[in-house]
């Protein structure tokens, strides 16, 4: 391509600080360096943890950044030394590559790799730097993505080839939402056929869930939100019946446990508070239950041991635990 090599202007969403708006500015990309590729944006989906990132939950997202992880896009040029991509092709950027060499790449147990964590060096490329300038300014990158920009530069390992004929308004939630919600009961809890499950939260990553226990085959699958109007979205993808909190007078894990006579076989929370996560769990039946925490929280999660040495499991799942086993 004829930018190939130049410095692309753009636009791009940049956050300035914690807590304000999105500014729509120009910003210079650079070119892609060695091992790294440059990609025009298509489609990218909102996930929550970008607004916690803008709310500064995360003290690793440093300012003025370009948020967003959840895109997809067409290569426009590579840098030195890249081999599996080329121009043209269709890729989704990963949060969470695998570089395949270190101790947790080699581990089947392990999805998170040491060489580009997930917390991805503050913001900055393999060698320190940004591609992204704006207004005379460096600006941060976001969980080795950045997808709110018109091109991104990210890691040769961090894309995923796909598709020629993928839907490019669709797929792009394979970047975070689905794969996060899918793995989750696919990867972590391993739902089984005929079992009851709950979801607290039906957001983007509790919807991916319920889809994944219908495909699990789970007998009941119970959507809990305090907004009814996500009720008939969680039905038409496998919720055979959902619960607003608000419309009992006692704790809605208590209503969960009444409804399934003793408790779910799994909870999953995707809200992100201390509460919901309590409330999954004491959802979850007493001698067998698991829990998956799903959701981003930065308060303490606090409970009597007594709720796990009945017999219960919590577990959590990251980008739901692919290259996990
Ligand atoms: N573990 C991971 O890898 C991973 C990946 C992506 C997102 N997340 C986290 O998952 C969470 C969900 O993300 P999302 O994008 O689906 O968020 P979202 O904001 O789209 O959805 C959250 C839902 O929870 C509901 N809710 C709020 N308070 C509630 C309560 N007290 N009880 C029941 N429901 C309640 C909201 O009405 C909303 O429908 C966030 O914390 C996000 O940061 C984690
Ligand atoms: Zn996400
Ligand atoms: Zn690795």
């Amino acid at each position: 391509m004829e930018s190939a090599g130049q410095v692309i202007k753009c636009k791009a969403a940049v956050t300035w600080g914690k807590n304000a708006p999105f500014s729509i500015e120009e910003i210079e990309v650079a070119p892609p360096k060695a091992h790294e590729v440059r990609i025009k944006m298509i489609a990218t989906g909102i996930c929550r943890s970008d607004h916690h990132s803008i709310e500064g939950k995360f003290s690793s997202v440093k300012f003025p950044v370009i948020v967003g992880h959840e895109g997809v896009g067409i290569v426009e040029s590579i840098g030195e030394g890249v081999k599996d991509i080329k121009p043209g092709d269709k890729v989704i950027p990963l949060v969470t590559p695998q570089c395949g060499q270190c101790q947790c790449c080699k581990d089947p147990r392990a999805n998170r790799c040491l060489t580009i964590k997930l917390e991805r060096q503050y913001g900055l490329m393999a060698d320190g730097t940004s591609r992204f300038t704006c207004r005379g300014k460096q600006i941060y990158h976001f969980l080795n993505t950045s997808t709110f920009t018109e091109y991104t530069v990210v890691e040769e390992i961090a894309v995923a080839k796909i598709d020629d004929t993928a839907t490019m308004d669709s797929v792009c939630l394979i970047g975070c939402a689905f794969s996060t919600g899918y793995g989750s009961v696919i990867n972590t809890a391993k739902v089984h056929p005929g079992s009851t499950c709950v979801i607290f939260g039906l957001g983007g990553i509790g919807l991916a869930v319920i889809m994944g226990c219908k495909i699990a085959g789970a007998g009941r699958i119970i959507g809990v939100d305090v907004n009814p109007d996500k009720f008939d979205k969680a039905k038409e993808l496998g919720a055979t019946e959902c619960i607003n909190p608000k419309d009992y007078d006692k704790p809605v894990a208590q209503v969960i446990v009444e409804q399934t006579g003793g408790g779910v076989d799994y909870a999953f929370e995707c809200v992100g508070h201390a509460e919901t996560m309590l409330a999954a769990l004491h959802s979850s039946h007493f001698a067998y239950g698991t829990t998956v925490i799903i959701g981003v929280s930065a308060s303490t999660l606090s409970c009597d041991p007594m709720i796990l040495l009945s017999g219960r499991t919590l577990k959590s799942s990251m980008l739901g635990a692919f290259g996990q086993s």
